[in-house]
């Protein structure tokens, strides 16, 4: 008798499902609501700047060939990947970034801090045909790159664009994007983009003391 309310419930499939729906919604909002807070006082650290003309279209090329694919751009805080590719990632390290790269699909290795570990010549052959430089690579050639021209208009338009969405471009940094592209590659847009990973970005310890995960001593291989 005590427990009528429920076994009114339950063997009413209509009520049944809309109250399920009702809890499973106030729990999504429980965890979705504090992120919509968190994600304004995400401030971006002094090094963190938007991206340059040639690595924004750098980074496009890089959309654009699916690489985020087979490459994730995400630095768990796990010793063991720590140890293998450097400091672990933070939020505002993504934060001019749209869309992020994160990612988790790993058949390439995590090139979130890949910058500066190649020369710009490694880098370029190894676009161009991976085998070259690394024999038993499996990661595609991308030699239409090397003849493609990045396009200074289309780079100013974007770059207008995500000014409207908050990122701090000035008129003298759209104005001087055609310029700064002018004879450009994407094969050397891509390289500059690469080289930029995670070094402009690295953050600081001071900054992300109390913010961010230490990381996590891993039991199991
Ligand atoms: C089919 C999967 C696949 C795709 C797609 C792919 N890669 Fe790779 N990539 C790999 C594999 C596997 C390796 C490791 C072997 C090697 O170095 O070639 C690798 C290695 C790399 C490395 C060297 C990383 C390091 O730390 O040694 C870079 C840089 C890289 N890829 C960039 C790219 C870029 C840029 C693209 C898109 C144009 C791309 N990859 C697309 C699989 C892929």
């Amino acid at each position: 008798m005590a427990y009528r309310h429920f076994e009114f419930i339950e063997k009413h499939a209509w009520t049944l499902g809309i109250l399920t729906a009702v809890m499973v919604s106030l729990g999504g909002l429980a965890e979705i609501t504090p992120l919509f807070v968190q994600a304004h006082s995400v401030k971006p650290p002094a090094n963190v700047k938007p991206y340059d003309p040639l690595r924004l279209a750098g980074r496009d090329v890089y959309v654009r060939e699916g690489c985020y694919l087979c490459h994730s751009q995400m630095i768990r805080a796990l010793r063991f990947e720590t140890q293998r590719y450097g400091h672990f990632s933070t939020a505002e390290e993504s934060l001019y970034d749209r869309p992020f790269q994160w990612g988790s699909k790993r058949t390439g290795p995590d090139l979130a801090r890949v910058g500066g570990k190649y020369s710009d010549e490694w880098q370029r052959a190894h676009l161009l045909d991976p085998r070259a430089v690394v024999p038993q690579s499996n990661m595609p050639a991308y030699p239409w790159l090397a003849t493609a021209s990045v396009d200074g208009t289309d780079i100013a338009a974007r770059m207008r664009t995500l000014r409207t969405l908050g990122d701090p471009y000035s008129d003298a940094d759209i104005g001087g994007a055609a310029k700064a592209v002018q004879g450009k590659t994407d094969l050397d847009a891509l390289v500059a983009y690469l080289q930029g990973l995670g070094i402009a970005n690295e953050p600081q310890p001071a900054q992300t003391a109390g913010t961010s995960p230490v990381p996590i001593e891993e039991s199991s291989p």
